[in-house]
């Protein structure tokens, strides 16, 4: 038998930077914005060999990538995970892709783990139609493969705090979105390094009230649909994120001349026009952008200027 599910990817505008002990506990709350044009699809089938193993799921139109060791075992384990936590029986074959390509630096742990999670929740309705879990309990479920991922069942607006994770009815549900992709290259420092090396930063230890303030006055930025306002809140907490990564103890970081010059591009539109787009990264070279929908020539002429530089993805 076959199941399939996917899962799109999302983007902090509040970070997920840091976490208490273990499975993935943030140590303080994040706000994101799911992009649904970037997914992960998950297959699991049954087999009849004992172990459980992964292979590329082929899709329409896209390569069919191995993913690294590391990433397969990774994966796995949080299959295994699931098949304890939902009480699956048997083995199966995971197979997994995505719709954008691999090969340009973007992270798919979120969509990824969170397609596994609805995937093998699939399985287990199958196996137990008794059971019935709320997207938060299945949040809950994807956060201990991959934090960011929780925030993924929701969109297109989710909040992830110590009540878990879940949707929040906010204004600007239809975005315009650009990543735009400064290296493809595999980070020197994965996330889940950086959430630890983080520690070591005399900036961490308020890092929580820091984000938690941000984040509430985020919030009613937005709910009163105040666009620069947001803006300046969403660039000062990606700027905070990498404050904590160039002071830690050794120093490390992501941005590069890419990067900064894609910044200054997107904010000299700010100030010329005294609009522009919400600007943030990841732990990573790459720009996020996001423009309203009446933003569109905005979008346009900026994709134009950029994309003489540098590959853009966009659901433009
Ligand atoms: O889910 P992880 O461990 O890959 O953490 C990712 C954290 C950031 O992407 C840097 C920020 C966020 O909140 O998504």
């Amino acid at each position: 038998m076959t199941w399939q599910a996917s899962a799109p990817s999302n983007i902090a505008l509040i970070k997920y930077m840091g976490k208490i002990g273990t499975g993935n506990v943030s140590s303080n709350a994040s706000l994101s914005y799911t992009l649904n044009h970037l997914k992960t699809f998950v297959e699991i089938q049954t087999h009849n060999s004992v172990q459980d193993i992964w292979e590329p799921l082929a899709l329409a139109g896209q390569p069919t990538p191995p993913i690294s060791q590391k990433g397969q075992e990774r994966f796995l384990k949080h299959f295994s995970l699931l098949k304890e936590k939902l009480n699956l029986k048997g083995s199966f074959t995971v197979r997994s892709n995505n719709n954008f390509p691999s090969d340009c630096g973007l992270a798919s742990s979120a969509s990824s783990f969170a397609a596994l999670t609805l995937t093998a929740y699939q399985v287990a309705k199958e196996q137990n139609p008794q059971i019935d879990l709320t997207l938060t309990a299945l949040a809950d479920l994807s956060r201990q493969g991959s934090g960011s991922s929780c925030r993924s069942l929701f969109s297109p607006w989710s909040i992830w705090d110590v009540r878990g994770a879940r949707d929040v009815d906010l204004p600007y549900k239809d975005l315009i979105h650009q990543v735009v992709v400064i290296s493809d290259q595999i980070k020197a420092v994965s996330s889940s390094e950086a959430h630890k090396k983080i520690s070591t930063s005399l900036l961490a230890s308020e890092r929580t009230g820091r984000a938690e303030r941000r984040l509430q006055d985020l919030l009613l930025a937005i709910k009163n649909e105040d666009w620069k306002k947001s803006y300046e809140l969403i660039w000062a907490d990606f700027w905070d994120m990498h404050a904590l990564f160039e002071t830690s103890a050794p120093p490390f970081g992501y941005m590069s001349a890419g990067s900064l010059k894609v910044l200054r591009i997107a904010q000299q539109t700010w100030e010329s026009e005294n609009d522009g787009p919400w600007i943030t990264m990841d732990a990573g070279p790459n720009v996020h952008l996001l423009y309203r929908r009446d933003q569109r020539d905005l979008a346009q002429r900026l994709q134009t200027e950029i994309s003489s530089h540098f590959r853009v993805l966009t659901n433009l």
